[in-house]
């Protein structure tokens, strides 16, 4: 279905003269005035309370919103990428990461082929792998059991799984050693290694493709250091390394056995990946069956996304709402707060799902924009943060709207230290909406001069997203409210959000500088001058010009 540029869809001018009426409307006022607004701006499904209410919205925002949404094809495109349309047009390929949890009995079809049964297939081999090498019937080559595993990976092959190990720490073998290597500096992999004893150790690389430099340069350095430990001798490969990869051909190269090889497809974009053969270092830190109920918490939310309506569907209505900022106000970030410590790494992740997805600068089939696209995410988990940034979005001159996310029960039940948490979200969200005015700051004797120091104007939007617990279901469902909120936005905004182009340039121009940064004579640089200057005065520090 073709459907017209977004700024001629009728939605978007009704949106344009809305906007400026609510524009001035303050919490305030939108409470006083409707006073159930607190429940009836809430979704709950799929073990989501979803409050929205405190937005700077009303019954008719939402419904242009949800107007944007149809003119936009929302529908139409959902229903695509579920039945393996190459949506993905600038790659020509499928968007199918919805295959990698559709349960077993599911059919999902790939230019004719249904997936589901080879994606099944690659679970079970995960899973008699992560159950032997968690029994310890998986040796290493000088016999010894494993019990450390480094994930080598970046990007989609990195973020996911740390992630996911961080969050789900609680339900992991305790008895084991996890760590992940993403970064090329040296420094990364020296520390993760340097109480490690290579006959206890094993190393999962993964990367889509199998030619990711820093990725390559990782495992080069691992095997090293491995041979290094085992007395050179190359059989031990075998037993220490295992590759995750759509590339068979590559892992082969690299030395790794291709019986030792998890794969996945090309229509698993790597920020998407988490579900997929990329998540084995979090089967082998949880579990195959605490990994399957994760991918049935994915499951449950990518069936309330395909089959709620808009009004109650989670992830459009998030997407719809961070559209009005972006589009209308002008917003240029959106925080995400989680207020819970096993979630440190979550907004890292969603950095990597939202920006790589959305930040584009032409739709997808090629023209400008000419209007704003995907917005900076970030984040700290609170309280912490409440220390530090919090002072700029409570009091300072941009508009910043806040996911907070909460969880009513914590596996860490210390005292009052749960409750004390939860306060903070609910205090924060109030102090954000509702501020404090300067008629109440006088009231409480504050001198006329440090009034408007002291003055909260409020009226900063927040969503809180709140489930009971921090369960493996509960971190698939929150990763796929995400994953589908990218994609109405995306949808909204006409733009490829599978792609990712603009991580090319930099590579390139990385693999012309390292040999001018290696070479021992002086090489010829045709930089620009800022450049050239920056690669003499550093090879002069270190000495070897
Ligand atoms: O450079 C960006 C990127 O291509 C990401 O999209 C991807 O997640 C990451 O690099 C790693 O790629 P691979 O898994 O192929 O090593």
């Amino acid at each position: 279905m073709s459907v017209p540029a977004l700024r001629l869809r009728p939605a978007w001018a009704l949106l344009k003269q809305h906007h400026r009426k609510m524009r001035r409307v303050h919490l305030r006022q939108l409470f006083a005035k409707d006073r159930d607004r607190g429940e009836r701006f809430v979704v709950e499904d799929a073990g989501i309370y979803f409050d929205y209410s405190k937005n700077r919205i009303n019954g008719e925002t939402l419904q242009l919103l949800i107007q944007l949404a149809r003119e936009s094809g929302l529908r139409e495109r959902i229903d695509a990428m579920f039945r393996g349309d190459k949506i993905n047009t600038s790659e020509k390929r499928s968007v199918l990461h919805v295959a990698l949890r559709a349960p077993r009995d599911a059919t999902i079809l790939h230019d004719g082929r249904n997936v589901v049964p080879e994606v099944h297939a690659v679970l079970d081999r995960m899973a008699d792998f992560a159950n032997r090498l968690r029994s310890g019937d998986w040796k290493g080559h000088t016999g010894r059991r494993i019990r450390n595993v480094i994930n080598i990976g970046i990007g989609g092959s990195d973020l996911g799984p740390v992630m996911a190990y961080e969050a789900l720490r609680h339900y992991s073998e305790r008895s084991m050693t996890f760590r992940f290597v993403s970064n090329v500096d040296g420094t990364d992999f020296a520390e993760a290694v340097r109480d490690l004893d290579p006959g206890e150790t094993l190393f999962i690389v993964s990367s889509k493709t199998f030619t990711t430099l820093e990725t390559m340069t990782n495992a080069a350095t691992a095997r090293d250091w491995l041979l290094a430990g085992l007395e050179g001798d190359a059989t031990a490969i075998a037993k220490h390394f295992v590759a995750v990869s759509t590339n068979a051909g590559e892992v082969a190269k690299f030395g790794i056995d291709t019986a030792n090889m998890f794969g996945f497809w090309d229509w698993v974009g790597g920020r998407y990946s988490m579900d997929s053969a990329i998540g084995l270092s979090t089967m082998l830190a949880i579990g195959p069956d605490d990994f399957r109920a994760m991918l049935e918490g994915f499951h449950q939310m990518d069936e309330h996304f395909r089959t709620a309506p808009f009004e109650r569907n989670l992830p459009v209505l998030m997407g719809l709402l961070s559209v009005w900022y972006n589009n209308f106000f002008g917003a240029q970030t959106v925080a995400v707060l989680p207020y819970e410590q096993y979630l440190k790494r979550f907004p890292a992740y969603l950095q990597q799902l939202t920006m790589e997805s959305n930040g584009k600068q032409v739709t997808a089939d090629g023209r400008a924009v000419g209007y704003d696209t995907g917005p900076i995410y970030w984040g700290e988990p609170g309280t912490n943060g409440q220390h530090s940034f919090y002072q700029l979005i409570h009091q300072g001159t941009r508009l910043i709207p806040c996911d907070f996310i909460a969880f009513a029960r914590t596996a860490n039940p210390l005292g009052r230290h749960q409750d004390m948490l939860l306060a903070n979200v609910f205090a924060q969200t109030e102090a954000l909406a509702f501020g404090k005015t300067a008629r109440q700051v006088k009231a409480e004797g504050t001198p006329d001069w440090l009034v408007p120091h002291r003055r909260f104007e409020g009226n900063r939007p927040t969503n809180t997203i709140l489930l009971e617990a921090l369960t493996p279901a509960a971190l698939g469902k929150l990763v796929a409210l995400y994953e589908h909120s990218v994609f109405t936005q995306g949808t909204i905004w006409q733009i490829d959000s599978f792609d990712q182009w603009g991580v090319e340039l930099g590579k390139a121009l990385a693999r012309r500088i390292i040999p001018e940064l290696e070479s021992t004579a002086d090489p010829e640089l045709g930089h620009d001058s800022s450049t050239n200057a920056l690669i003499r005065r550093c090879r002069k520090l270190k000495g070897s010009g």
